[in-house]
């Protein structure tokens, strides 16, 4: 394992935080609408107003607003089904250069919307990189996920989470009225997500390709094994290569899986309920509660300067991801998973206590602790491990089939929970938190039961847990080997070089 980890080179490093640029342009576009929005507000009812010479009624410019947050996520459950596609056919590394095309497309709409008096540009530019992001959190965890060495996957995992809560805080900051929340600079913010992309677009001809997808996949040995020694810095990489042929070796009888496939298959079901389920514990968690509506809870809670409050929510979400980091090599994921969701349970509890409460001032300030809390469990695994584990439980064939299905059904989730949240606080006043921590309590059950301990197993290693699982009959051989086509994408129009 020592020997292992000195595998980590300046290359590998370099590699991974230009994937990760993927990771921040989601985690920046989920934070970025929030601050601007009476600025938006102001810039409907004005084209409203050049258009048809009376202000918008404060319904439809409820609705246009509700639109361009909603329709981000939409744009994120297509993109993020899409993945599987994308990858299959052009590769990783192509498909996160192509991807970026999207950035520029939605930053530009948007930076213009203003100029060309058009709202419909901002809500075609949100769609637009709801559909990049979405792409993204399937496209990053897979590449990073099969370049890592194993002992270190999760915790390079963990860097596409940190990259998102990264991306979330600095939107907060420039979102900030001084910086570029203001009348006249929003647009910039918004459109500001094209400088990123042209970024990663500079940096990735001079990553590798991921080396499992050139053997399994392409078959080329070679290339393979160039890209490997690169990334750890050895001559020496018989071992990785062994594995990975290994797993070739069953691809070529697994083939590549299509999503119909992955559900009609008996031995994908379990990793497929289980990476569904750990998505959907990461969403309906309530997370995105706090992340959209974390102002207006600290304000109803009596916090002075709620702003501030969002700000320190998002360094403590920075501060815990960076902790899951560092622990999730030795505590392994299982365990993080299932603190994080009895910590988040806990939390919701005493939100609802101070929300019960808040006639006392000093609830204020217990208000502000138990979201920091509940953010910082979150970050410890329900954030960053249910995005990486899903490329660890599926091989090569089923990974990108089950990646779009994973990643469709957190963002479906997040849309759920975006769109239903004002609604639930109407219905349930304070006690709105308490749902939450139903659900939560719901999925450290089921974590408990279900979910095996990935942490230093080789991804064949951890087929094998499911493939040696008594339960199902069809799981009595070692892989899923349903399907006899020896099919190994062999005339893939990818020609990495
Ligand atoms: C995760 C979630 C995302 C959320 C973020 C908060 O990445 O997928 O929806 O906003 O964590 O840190």
């Amino acid at each position: 394992m020592e020997d292992q980890k000195s595998q980590v080179t300046g290359y590998l490093l370099f590699s991974l935080s230009t994937a990760v640029i993927g990771s921040l342009q989601f985690g920046y576009n989920t934070g970025v609408i929030n601050a601007p929005e009476q600025k938006l507000r102001a810039f409907f009812n004005q084209t409203w107003m050049e258009r048809y010479k009376e202000p918008i009624s404060p319904g439809t410019c409820t609705l246009v607003w509700s639109f361009s947050v909603a329709i981000f996520s939409v744009g994120g459950m297509v993109g993020s089904f899409s993945v599987g596609v994308m990858a299959n056919r052009f590769g990783r590394r192509r498909s996160m250069f192509l991807v970026n095309i999207l950035a520029v497309i939605g930053g530009l709409l948007m930076g213009f919307s203003t100029i060309c008096s058009s709202y419909e540009m901002v809500i075609a530019g949100r769609l637009v990189i709801g559909l990049f992001c979405g792409l993204f959190t399937g496209l990053t965890p897979m590449y990073v996920g099969e370049v890592s060495p194993t002992p270190l996957r999760g915790a390079f995992g963990t860097l596409h989470q940190l990259g998102v809560v990264i991306g979330i805080l600095i939107a907060q900051v420039f979102g900030l009225e001084v910086l570029l929340g203001s009348d006249k600079l929003w647009p910039l913010l918004l459109s500001l997500t094209v400088a990123p992309a042209v970024l990663q677009c500079i940096l990735l001809p001079f990553c590798p390709e991921s080396p499992r997808f050139l053997l399994i996949n392409l078959n080329q040995e070679e290339q393979a094994r160039k890209a490997l020694v690169r990334l750890r810095g050895s001559e020496d990489v018989s071992k990785d290569m062994q594995e990975m042929k290994e797993e070739s070796a069953k691809m070529a009888v697994e083939k590549k899986v299509t999503i119909p496939e992955l559900f009609r298959t008996a031995a994908y079901r379990q990793p497929l309920l289980i990476a569904v389920m750990l998505q959907l514990s990461q969403q309906l968690s309530g997370i995105n509660a706090v992340f959209y509506y974390s102002t207006g809870i600290f304000a109803s809670a009596g916090v002075k300067k709620p702003i501030y409050a969002t700000i320190g929510a998002g360094i403590v979400n920075v501060i815990f991801t960076v902790v899951s980091l560092f622990l999730v090599e030795r505590a392994g994921r299982r365990t993080l998973h299932l603190l994080g969701l009895a910590g988040m349970a806990v939390s919701a509890l005493l939100m609802t206590i101070t929300l019960l409460l808040k006639d006392f001032t000093v609830m204020g300030y217990v208000a502000i602790l138990a979201v920091m809390l509940f953010v910082a469990f979150f970050e410890l695994g329900p954030g960053p491990i249910p995005w990486f584990i899903v490329a660890e439980l599926f091989s090569q064939g089923p990974r990108p089939a089950a990646m779009a299905v994973a990643g469709c059904s957190n963002w479906t989730a997040n849309l759920l929970v975006g769109f239903s949240f004002p609604k639930l606080v109407e219905w349930c006043g304070p006690w709105v938190f308490i749902i939450f921590a139903i659900f939560l309590v719901f999925f450290f059950i089921f974590t408990f039961f279900k979910v095996p301990e990935t942490k230093g197993k080789t991804f064949d290693e951890i087929a094998k847990c499911f493939g040696a699982a008594p339960a199902t009959p069809t799981r009595s051989v070692n892989l899923p080997l349903n399907t006899t086509s020896t099919s190994v994408q062999a005339t893939s129009p990818t020609s990495p070089d």
